[in-house]
């Protein structure tokens, strides 16, 4: 596949916007999106080996962690689709060739994810008990298969993103041995490092997740000062274990890179990454008792999502770096057909609707959770105002789309 023949495959119509206006939002709704994942997956399987045990403690966690995992696959996937409309606006060629390669797999990638989400649900269902010790666990292997079925969608998502970047084994993936097979039944080519990476990730996310729990309880006054030290020691555990694994993983995969990309693994971007991550693993030890005793018991997570953005940058800049120097395709020269209306409406509707719905969303979930048990929550008015503002936000939204979509179709 020559680089004329990608050129040709782009979209006739340009881009709306600059290509590295979608560049920047795809790597930050990226890191939020493998963010939400972490806690997903580590919610799930921290519920899943602390859920049969008998001891009270573990069994607090294995049913906040379920709840925390629930939340956490919703968020998943609403923030999964930002990074898909980026990455397929911006390379088109690549990723729609990749998904048509395994269409097949793109398509049961919906049903496993339902199924896994389903799962999870149904384990819940079945144990709305599961913070008492005494009582038996219902239906475990729903949250065992609800896990394996995440890490599968996972999979499938790393399969696309890794065979967009080899274009030159497109043909041999589509017509092996020059017969065409147009069925789209195959995974044709993974990166165990990378995916590792991207999983493994999971234990440092989760521990940090965890400190901020283990703030959000103590702030409260919701538990007690032996539940607060366990969840304490499990956080640091994940934290320093887990970042560990995840870096070897991440060694490993610069290591796999091809040769003509071997400068990458020291550029500024990896460095960067790598000493974010670092940072976020040391930073519990150097608050000390402050974790716990003030605010700052948020600042490891805070400090994980920023050095999330910068793996995100990393995975960014190595696709650029492969497809250019590699392939050469340069991003950058994409046809730009300026649409202002589209840009303004994105970036409003993204900063005001956005903005207001989540802050009202945010702050009642916040003041609720820190309602003592027993008393029934009213919101300020403050809050209140905040929420009638993001109903007339949507509102008029909704009244502009229509008037609009009119002027246009009169025209
Ligand atoms: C719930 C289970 C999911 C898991 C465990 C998961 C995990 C992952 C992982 C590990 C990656 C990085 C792959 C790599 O760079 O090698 C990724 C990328 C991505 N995921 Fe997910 N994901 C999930 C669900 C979703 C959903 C539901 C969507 C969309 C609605 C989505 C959209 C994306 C996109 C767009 C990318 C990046 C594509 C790119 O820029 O190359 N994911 N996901």
């Amino acid at each position: 596949m020559n680089s004329a023949m990608l050129y040709a495959l782009r979209d006739a119509a340009g881009v709306p916007s600059h290509p590295i206006v979608f560049l920047v939002l795809g790597v930050l709704t990226f890191a939020l999106h493998i963010a939400a994942v972490h806690v997903m997956l580590g919610g799930t399987a921290l519920a899943l080996v602390n859920a049969f045990s008998r001891d009270a403690m573990r069994r607090r966690l294995a049913a906040a962690m379920t709840t925390t995992a629930k939340i956490a696959v919703s968020v998943a996937v609403v923030l999964g689709v930002a990074p898909l409309l980026f990455v397929q606006v911006t390379y088109d060629p690549f990723w729609y060739t990749s998904n048509v390669l395994s269409a097949w797999w793109v398509v049961a990638f919906i049903v496993l994810l339902i199924a896994g989400y389903m799962a999870l649900y149904f384990f819940y269902g079945r144990n709305h008990d599961l913070a008492d010790a005494r009582h038996p666990v219902r239906s475990g292997w729903s949250l065992l298969a609800s896990l394996a079925l995440f890490l599968l969608v996972g999979f499938i998502m790393h399969v696309l993103t890794n065979q967009m970047l080899s274009p030159d084994k497109w043909m041999q993936w589509y017509a092996p041995g020059g017969v065409i097979d147009p069925r789209g039944h195959s995974l044709h080519d993974y990166n165990v490092w990378r995916f590792g990476f991207f999983i493994a990730l999971a234990a440092p996310v989760t521990g940090a997740w965890l400190y901020a729990y283990r703030r959000y309880l103590a702030a409260g006054r919701q538990a007690d000062a032996a539940y607060l030290q366990w969840v304490g020691t499990l956080a640091a555990r994940l934290l320093n274990f887990g970042g560990i694994v995840a870096l070897v993983f991440l060694g490993a995969w610069m290591a796999s890179l091809p040769a003509g990309l071997s400068g990458f693994s020291t550029s500024p971007v990896v460095l960067l990454a790598v000493a974010l991550l670092l940072l976020t693993v040391a930073l519990p030890a150097l608050l000390g008792q402050r974790l716990l005793q003030t605010s700052l018991g948020y600042a490891p997570f805070a400090l994980g999502a920023v050095a999330l953005i910068a793996v995100a940058a990393l995975r960014e800049v190595l696709r650029w770096s492969v497809l250019k120097g590699v392939h050469g395709y340069d991003v950058f020269t994409y046809p730009l057909h300026i649409d202002w209306y589209s840009n303004v409406l994105f970036f409003t509707t993204f900063a005001l609707i956005g903005g207001t719905t989540l802050a009202y969303f945010l702050s009642i979930a916040w003041k609720v959770g820190h309602t003592p048990q027993g008393q029934v929550y009213t919101p300020s008015p403050a809050i209140d105002r905040i929420g009638t503002a993001a109903l007339w936000l949507i509102g008029l939204w909704l009244v502009q789309f229509f008037v609009v979509g009119f002027i246009v179709w009169a025209r």
